[in-house]
């Protein structure tokens, strides 16, 4: 209603409003490669109020990336579209112990070393984002995690 339907491709809807262009930068979206993006900010929304959406044309979202939407939209729905249909629809889940996605902040951290060492967080909250550091207790917050993308 607000924005066209796209033919192929990701909607990330419910988007917690603002926080529309924090999903551009983790998603690596320059506008320089992709095809249409649209970006919609402070759309009603009955569920929200309010709320943020983008959609990009020509690319279905992986499993890593929908991880990374969780860590600063968790109340986002992604829809994948095909032919003008939704195909499938995820709600993203934050899971209570995150690996794999963003690195500790604290540059001596053990998980920064040359140690076989990986990252690993506890989601203390979701929204405003804090999740400890298994290794070094380090709170991170969201624009830590913004600072990596
Ligand atoms: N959408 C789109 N292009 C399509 C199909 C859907 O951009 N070809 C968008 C819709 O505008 C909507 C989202 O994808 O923002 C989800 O579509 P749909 O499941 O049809 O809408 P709702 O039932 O309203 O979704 P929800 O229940 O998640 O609110
Ligand atoms: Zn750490």
């Amino acid at each position: 209603m607000w924005v066209a339907k796209i033919k192929n491709g990701s909607v990330i809807d419910h988007i917690t409003r603002g926080h529309a262009l924090d999903i551009v930068k983790i998603l690596g979206i320059t506008g320089r490669a992709e095809g249409v993006v649209t970006v919609a900010m402070n759309v009603p929304s009955k569920k929200l109020g309010v709320k943020d959406m983008v959609k990009v044309e020509g690319r279905e979202l992986s499993a890593k990336e929908v991880d990374k939407i969780a860590l600063l939209a968790p109340q986002a729905s992604i829809n994948i579209v095909r032919d003008y249909k939704v195909v499938e629809k995820q709600h993203v889940k934050l899971p209570s112990v995150i690996s794999g996605i963003a690195r500790c902040a604290n540059p001596s951290c053990i998980s920064n070393s040359n140690e076989p060492v990986e990252a690993r967080f506890y989601v203390e909250s979701e929204d405003p984002l804090y999740m400890r550091c298994h290794y070094c207790s380090y709170i991170m917050e969201k624009k830590d995690v913004l600072k990596q993308f």
